[in-house]
């Protein structure tokens, strides 16, 4: 697919690359200033979460590890059915250390509610969450998330890591695509 076809498929664009860069630069500023002096380990959520990852984490006034887990919900073949399996676990041990998830979207919130109870159950110093993007009319779960880039209406959004059909991704904008695409 090429550029101009991705672009045709967008209703419109929702959040430009400058605003997300934006939102991104000063939640980097809260963030640190939240975990000064603490030992903070990024975890982000494959794949959606990739591009959130690499600009939120340059936005850091400094330095702070990243580590990974690929998730998949289990049994029927809806996404989000709240049953998840592990595809990809963390590398690392997080017992006594700060956690911050790093997400691109929550939707139902089932995914996130499932990840963030197993994170809690090995014995982190704290499990806190941020999220570019938040659908709350969405919503099948309450989540405590601190840090929230944008909340947007329950639109289908692709671009900057969300997909539709493993396409869009590389957007640098997050815009709501077309019904025609997936109709
Ligand atoms: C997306 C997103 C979240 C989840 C949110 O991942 O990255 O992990 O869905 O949905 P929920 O709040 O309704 O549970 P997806 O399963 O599409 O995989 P991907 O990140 O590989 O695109």
């Amino acid at each position: 697919m090429d550029a101009q076809d991705m672009q045709d498929d967008l209703v419109k664009v929702l959040i430009t690359e400058e605003q997300i860069q934006s939102r991104l630069s000063d939640l980097a500023t809260e963030v640190w200033k939240h975990y000064e002096g603490k030992d903070l380990l990024l975890v982000g959520v494959l794949k959606g979460a990739v591009m959130v990852m690499a600009d939120f984490m340059r936005h850091l006034p400094g330095s702070a590890p990243m580590d990974w887990m690929a998730v998949s919900s289990y049994g029927s073949g809806t996404k989000s059915s709240g049953v998840v399996r592990i595809l990809k676990d963390l590398d690392c041990d997080i017992t006594d250390r700060h956690v911050l998830i790093v997400e691109d979207i929550i939707d139902s919130g089932l995914t996130l509610s499932w990840i963030r109870a197993n994170l809690d159950s090995r014995s982190p110093a704290s499990v806190e969450i941020l999220t570019l993007l938040r659908k709350p009319e969405a919503a099948k779960v309450e989540i405590d998330t601190r840090w929230v880039g944008f909340d947007i209406a329950n639109e289908f959004v692709v671009g900057y890591g969300l997909d539709y059909d493993e396409q869009y991704r590389n957007l640098r904008e997050i815009g709501t695509l077309a019904p025609h695409v997936y109709s």
